[in-house]
């Protein structure tokens, strides 16, 4: 039997109700802090993600799934969606009537990278993104809009770290006090940290390796680098955060996965989710617009891996309403009675309810284990008895209770009375 690919997932019947509740909930939480969907493809041309997410970062050196179309041009899947927006707001010229932007997105992303729970090459994200504005305040924006989204789905706890990692000047600033810093302690570092001290020094703060971890200890940290106007921009996030009722953890090491971002960064974790606890991150991505060609400009987002969210649902056993959900089953004791039903499902689906019907011919007693199976809360009995008299048979299938109604007034009737 071929099986699917590894690392990728099916979402089959039994989940798809998990989805929608989050698909609703991000549309509803997304609207109410006024972000507008937009979609894009998801491949694109392979530069519009090595140009921003960095070429020294893991995402693209091993994870990007690219190839040669049948022209010869490189097209890589998405593994992000911030650059590929980046990409569509600029063609489509979104930013010319209007300084500012509020976006958001929902879909598949792909990383090769190793499967485990949690961790997928095809997975979800929805994201959401504020451009044009340089203020504090649009990055407080995009937190709010995060822990709405937190709150909405029902996860009671989770933990904000929070880090700056400053404008250009303080990163370069803390990048030489880093670079000396490592080098003096070059012997004690992993080989993939010394690989990447000269090139990327600042992913080694990611670091999971022991010895890389005691020599980070006594590393230098970014905060104490922030020059005036970072400090200021840090300082008021910080403060409206707290206003606003936002519990965060400052988490000086804290540098995410992509070269694109500056001032502050930050991400969410949860402690229902094991080894890959964090379910979301983000930060401000002041200089991403000029990495792909055109003029500066400020920008802060996120995004929440919806794959993780879920995994935090099914830990709370947290299910939302069956969407699929029978209201009324239609139970058929001769062939009279099929075509009398078929009509009668008909006028009640055009009502608004599921009505379902057995299409086995199956006995009175299959029919009815049926029903209560798919959970349904009433269903309409027809035999030939009823066929001759004109009425059928009602049933609530919560408490049992009977009660006869005319057949052709069947759709007439309000079910949530009986
Ligand atoms: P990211 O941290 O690379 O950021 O991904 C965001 C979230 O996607 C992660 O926190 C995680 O929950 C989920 N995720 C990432 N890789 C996988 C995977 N292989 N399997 C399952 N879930 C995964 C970004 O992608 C940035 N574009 C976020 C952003 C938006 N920054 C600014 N705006």
């Amino acid at each position: 039997m071929i099986q699917a690919v590894k690392g990728t997932k099916d979402i089959l019947p039994d989940t798809v109700n998990n989805w929608y509740f989050f698909e609703g909930t991000f549309r509803k939480s997304s609207a109410k802090f006024g972000y507008r969907e937009l979609r894009t493809p998801i491949f694109e041309k392979t530069e519009v993600f090595s140009r921003s997410i960095g070429d020294n970062t893991d995402i693209v050196n091993k994870e990007m799934y690219t190839f040669l179309d049948k022209s010869g041009e490189s097209i890589t899947l998405r593994p992000e969606m911030t650059a590929a927006l980046v990409r569509s707001v600029l063609q489509n010229s979104m930013l010319h009537d209007q300084p500012l932007l509020r976006l958001w997105y929902f879909g598949p992303f792909f990383r090769y990278e190793r499967p485990q729970k949690g961790r997928l090459r095809q997975f979800h994200q929805y994201g959401a993104e504020c451009l044009g504005s340089a203020y504090p305040e649009s990055d407080v924006e995009v937190i709010l809009l995060a822990n709405n989204i937190i709150a909405s789905l029902g996860i009671p706890k989770y933990k904000l770290f929070l880090n700056s990692l400053g404008n250009e000047a303080s990163r370069i600033n803390y990048k030489d006090k880093l670079i000396s810093f490592l080098k003096d302690n070059n012997e004690k570092l992993s080989y993939d940290s010394r690989m990447r001290l000269e090139a990327n020094p600042l992913r080694i703060l990611d670091s999971k390796d022991e010895g890389d971890l005691e020599v980070l200890a006594h590393a230098p940290v970014i905060t104490d680098y922030l020059d005036h106007e970072s400090r200021s921009h840090f300082e008021t996030v910080k403060s409206f955060l707290s206003d606003s009722g936002i519990e965060y953890e400052i988490q000086p090491r804290l540098v995410r996965g992509l070269d694109y971002y500056s001032h502050t960064v930050f991400e969410f974790q949860s402690s229902y989710l094991g080894a890959q606890d964090s379910f979301g991150g983000g930060g401000r991505y002041d200089g991403l617009f000029e990495q792909l060609g055109s003029k500066r400009t400020p920008a802060v987002g996120f995004a929440f891996g919806v794959e993780r969210l879920m995994l935090i649902l099914e830990a709370l056993n947290n299910t939302p309403e069956d969407y699929y959900k029978c209201d009324l089953y239609m139970i058929n004791l001769s062939p009279e009675a099929y075509a009398i039903s078929m009509k009668i499902a008909g006028d009640l689906r055009n009502k608004g309810m599921n009505v379902m019907l057995d299409l086995l011919k199956r006995s009175f007693k299959s029919q009815i284990r049926e029903a209560n199976k798919l959970g349904a809360k009433w269903t309409i009995i027809i035999g030939e008895d009823e066929i001759n008299s004109g009425t059928a048979i009602v049933k609530n299938m919560n408490d049992g209770e009977q009660i006869h109604h005319e057949i052709n007034d069947l759709v007439n009737l309000d079910f949530n009375t009986l």
